[in-house]
This record gives C-alpha cells, sequence and structure tokens, in this order.
C-alpha cells in the first residue's frame, strides 16, 4: 500500500499517472457569483485561495467535461468514478432594474448535463444528506443535499456486496477537520463508497483532494491512493492530517 501526493493542477498530472482503478472526487462547484457593487468583479462563495470558483458557467462545464474525459483515459476497464457535485441554481446576473432594485436570476443546472457528454457510463446517482446547509435562501427549499455520480468505464467490476440504500446521511465534517479547505468530505461517506467497490490492488485516486479525506480513508483501508490538489496551503494540511493518522495508527497497533 502506498500513498503519493502530488502538489499541482490535475489537468497536467493526471496524464502522467498510472492507470486508475477508482475515483472519488468533488471538484470546486462554481457557486461564487459577481459582487453588484464593484461592476461584476468576482465574489467568492466559496473561499478557494488557489481557483477562481466564479467563472462563467459554460467555460465551467467544459473544463469539468474535459477533466472527465481525462479521468476516462486513464481508468481501469471496468473502473469506476464517484463523482460528488450538487444540482445548483446559478445566479449568473445580479442586476438593478429601472427603480433601482436588485434583480436575480437563476438559472439551474446539474452536472448531468455535463456527464452525459462524456463516454463515463452512468451506474446510478446517489444523494449525500448532509443534513444542514448554510446556502439559506426564503425564496427556495434549502438544499441539504449533495449527489454523488457513480460512473463507471464499462460494466462495473465492483465486490457485489452493496446492501448500502441511495440515500447516504452524513453530517458535515467538523471545523477542526475542515483545515483551510472549505467543503470536504465526511470520512465514512467516502468509506463506503470503498467499502462498495474497492478490491485489495485497487489504486484510487482524487484529483482535487483537499483536505484529503479519500487518502486518508484509503490508508486507513490499506489502499494505495494518489492525491493531487492545487493549493499548497491545503496540500500541507492534507499531508500533516494523513501523516498524523499514520502516527495514531501506529501507536494505536
Ligand atoms: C471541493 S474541494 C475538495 C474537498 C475534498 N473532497 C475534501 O474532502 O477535503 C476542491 C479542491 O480542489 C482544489 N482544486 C481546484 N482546482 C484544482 C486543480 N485544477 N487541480 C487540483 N486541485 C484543484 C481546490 O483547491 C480544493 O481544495
Amino acid at each position: 500500500m502506498v500513498t503519493h501526493l502530488k502538489q499541482g493542477n490535475c489537468m497536467e498530472i493526471i496524464p502522467s499517472l498510472p492507470m486508475i482503478d477508482i475515483w472519488v472526487t468533488s471538484p470546486p462547484y462554481n457557486i461564487g457569483y459577481p459582487n453588484p457593487d464593484t461592476a461584476g468583479t468576482a465574489r467568492k462563495g466559496v473561499d478557494y485561495t488557489s481557483c477562481n470558483d466564479c467563472i462563467p458557467e459554460g467555460i465551467y462545464q467544459k473544463s469539468q467535461q474535459d477533466i472527465l474525459e481525462t479521468m476516462y483515459e486513464k481508468t481501469t476497464k471496468g473502473g469506476s468514478l464517484f463523482y460528488i457535485h450538487q444540482n445548483r441554481t446559478k445566479i449568473p446576473v445580479i442586476r438593478k432594474d429601472n427603480r433601482g432594485m436588485t434583480k436575480k436570476s437563476g438559472i439551474f443546472s446539474s452536472p448531468l448535463d455535463w456527464i452525459r457528454r462524456t463516454r463515463w457510463n452512468i451506474v446510478q446517482e446517489l444523494v449525500w444528506d448532509k443534513g444542514s446547509s448554510h446556502q439559506q435562501n426564503k425564496a427556495r427549499f434549502t438544499p441539504i443535499d449533495e449527489r454523488v455520480w457513480w460512473l463507471s468505464k464499462g460494466k462495473p467490476e465492483h465486490n457485489h456486496n452493496i446492501i448500502l440504500p441511495t440515500i447516504l446521511r452524513h453530517p458535515k465534517p467538523t471545523s477542526e477537520e475542515r483545515g483551510p479547505c472549505p467543503s470536504p468530505f465526511p470520512v465514512n461517506l467516502i468509506h463506503q463508497l470503498l467499502e462498495a467497490v474497492a478490491k485489495p490492488n485497487d489504486i484510487i485516486c482524487d484529483p482535487y483532494m483537499g483536505s484529503g479525506t479519500t487518502l486518508l480513508v484509503c490508508k486507513r483501508m490499506g489502499l494505495s491512493g494518489i492525491g493531487i490538489e492545487i493549493d499548497k496551503e491545503t496540500m500541507a494540511h492534507a499531508i500533516k492530517r494523513i501523516e498524523r493518522e499514520s502516527h495514531d495508527g501506529a501507536q494505536s497497533r
């Protein structure tokens, strides 16, 4: 079992990786929005240090389509991708009407829009019920879910021991687990996903590693993992978190 962490842009690093059996990942969601008071200057909806979370939606979707295709090329036959994302109502324009009122217009967008433009086979859509959300808006129901799209390259090869429902209930991680990463996965969610499909010699990769949850779970399960993260500070937090795991693990054995 080996753990490799690579700092840089996943789009540039993935082509140099060995073939991957299982990907588990969650990219930035592009949920920033323009600030009307500064004439369209990007205001961050999620505070990522090294990437802009407010780019034109069409460019965002094309970049996600491209990264999904790049991952597909590097996936073994029957391999899986758990792609965690959200159905979003994007607010592309905030403008003043002729009475000086602020108007918001929203456009609903589902990641299925761009997943369907790739070669990935869609196995299932799972719901991650987080139980709460900061995205409160009195005009709509509060979204407390994210989605996990289970995708495969051809017919999925897995352990055939899945006795889980399609709704996975896990509260959002604590601020201590978050570190500089604003939106980490819960450890138990990743554990359930990997337990359902991973075989002992599989190589797992998270190309948008963030705080390193996928790699931490791989280590606990004795699986080889590769993590890629563009932001140096987030990378340093992930390294510490995974090293602490080895140290605590060694002490408890
Ligand atoms: C939604 S967070 C991932 C959270 C992660 N699942 C966890 O448990 O902490 C997305 C991460 O992708 C990183 N990122 C954004 N663009 C990237 C790129 N092109 N290559 C590698 N990492 C990137 C961000 O810095 C951020 O840490």
